[in-house]
């Protein structure tokens, strides 16, 4: 069975996950084989998420981790999802026992190789074999990963992306969030940025708005990617978040593993208005949680900060 030390070795590697402006969302309790998830609520993003759906999904993405994490360990992985009925902020416990799960191991060296890749993607096509990796990644989750087909209808979802930054950057309260997450790197958390600049690019983002610029820089992004992918579940309640941020880590590092990187375009999601003409645009069934493009890197990605894990254990 794990020992503590063991179990902080995992929590190192769960905050590896993506989180929403870099917020790391999460606290870990270290108990007895066992890691609970617990939501870290002080680091929500009330304007751009305002019922914490990315803050869960970000979560899930975590709680993948620590899945990996476990099985190439050589541990059986329990997950009892909300396992106090009371509390809403308790997302999982997460149990190591004798048995492992050889499938998701194999995902383990992928975790420090993710990177979200916020440039152009190089003019290369992905394979058929590996957007049905991709797929099947999503489906073993119980999430459903459908890519925008047609140019027709990528024309449409980029219109809807570039929609999206113009009314989010036309919200001065949004631009003052986003600000509020522009960190020096040393900070250890945020959407990074040199130390000298950081001041200067918070007041320009809190003063001005440049939408249509940024809407016009991600519709180039956007053309010049080889796939554009909707992650989507079921329903859209706090165990669907959690399913997709299970989901969305495991197409990441099936990704990775074969080379490939993501960058978010959730404009059109995070907008309540936008996110059912994304769907109707998109033909698709399901509740929309993550827009992304996916390719290969034209070199190699910048790393994002973490904070010290010492910081989210708690007693
Ligand atoms: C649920 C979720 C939503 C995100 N939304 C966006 C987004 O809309 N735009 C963006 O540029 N990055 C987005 N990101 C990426 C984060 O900014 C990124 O994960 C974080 O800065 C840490 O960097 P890393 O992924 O390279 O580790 C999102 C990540 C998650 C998990």
């Amino acid at each position: 069975m794990p020992d503590r030390q063991e179990l902080e070795t995992f929590v190192a590697m769960a905050v590896l996950a993506p989180s929403s402006h870099n917020t790391q969302p999460w606290l870990f309790q270290i108990g007895k084989d066992c890691i609970r998830l617990i939501a870290d609520r002080t680091r929500a993003l009330p304007v751009n998420d305002p019922v914490d759906r990315e803050l869960t999904i970000s979560c899930g993405c975590a709680l993948m981790n620590l899945r990996i994490v476990g099985a190439a360990s050589g541990y059986g992985v329990r997950v009892s999802l909300f396992p106090e009925p009371n509390d809403e902020d308790v997302f999982a416990d997460v149990e190591f026992s004798v048995a492992g799960n050889a499938t998701l191991s194999a995902l383990f060296d992928a975790i420090p190789n993710r990177h979200t890749y916020r440039k152009r993607f190089a003019e290369r096509e992905v394979s058929k074999q590996k957007t049905n990796q991709l797929e099947a990644s999503a489906a073993r989750e119980n999430a459903e990963l459908c890519f925008v087909g047609d140019d027709a209808t990528q024309v449409a979802v980029c219109n809807l992306v570039s929609e999206g930054d113009r009314l989010q950057w036309a919200n001065p309260s949004w631009r003052r969030e986003l600000a509020q997450w522009m960190h020096a790197r040393r900070v250890g958390d945020g959407l990074a940025l040199p130390g000298f600049a950081a001041p200067v690019a918070r007041a320009i983002i809190r003063r001005f708005d440049i939408g249509k610029g940024v809407g016009a820089s991600d519709a180039e992004l956007f053309k010049h990617s080889p796939l554009i992918g909707v992650l989507t579940t079921d329903n859209d309640k706090a165990r669907d978040w959690l399913t997709a941020g299970q989901a969305l880590q495991r197409v990441l590092l099936t990704a990775a593993a074969a080379g490939l990187q993501v960058s978010y375009l959730n404009q059109p999601i995070e907008l309540p208005e936008l996110r059912t003409r994304l769907a109707n645009i998109a033909g698709i069934n399901g509740v929309p949680q993550i827009l992304f493009r996916i390719g290969y890197p034209i070199d190699a990605p910048t790393k994002a900060p973490r904070r010290d894990t010492e910081d989210v254990i708690i007693a």
